[in-house]
């Protein structure tokens, strides 16, 4: 079977780059085999269209402003993976969306309890992964 090697777009969100736990989260990606392409720490809270785009999903939910809101209030570190399946694999290492479902062993289900400040964003499809890396790295692929 023909190896598929994926790039997807993670975001570690605002509220945790003080909190001792950037290193394990990067390491957790790296030691499961995906490679760090690029990475910046960024200050979306100086760009609050860059999130209204991020999330343009979600724009019809209850929670939109106060995602805007919590996404723009300070700066985060945008990277992104590259690796055998890596849009999935992100996903099964950030774990379930509501961090008080996702399994210990997971970002999520270790480092977070609310499913606003779920630590930790990864892309949830190819064109995703596309559309977000081009977005936040000024990229087209
Ligand atoms: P993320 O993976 O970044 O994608 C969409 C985000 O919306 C999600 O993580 C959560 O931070 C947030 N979100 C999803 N569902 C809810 C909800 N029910 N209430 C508040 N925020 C939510």
């Amino acid at each position: 079977m023909s190896k598929k090697v994926e790039r997807t777009f993670v975001m570690i969100k605002p509220g945790n780059l003080d909190r001792e736990i950037i290193d394990d989260i990067l390491m957790r990606f790296v030691k499961k085999g995906l490679r760090i392409v690029k990475s910046e720490l960024t200050e979306p809270n100086k760009d609050k269209e860059l999130m209204e785009k991020h999330y343009a999903e979600h724009r019809e939910k209850d929670f939109f402003e106060a995602l805007i809101s919590y996404a723009t209030s300070g700066p985060v570190i945008s990277m992104i993976l590259e690796g055998e399946d890596a849009i999935a694999v992100a996903r099964e290492i950030a774990g379930a969306t509501d961090p008080k479902e996702a399994e210990p062993g997971t970002i999520r289900g270790d480092y977070g309890i609310d499913i606003q400040r779920n630590v930790v964003h990864t892309s949830d499809s190819e064109a995703a992964a596309r559309r977000e890396i081009a977005l936040h790295f000024k990229l087209n692929h």
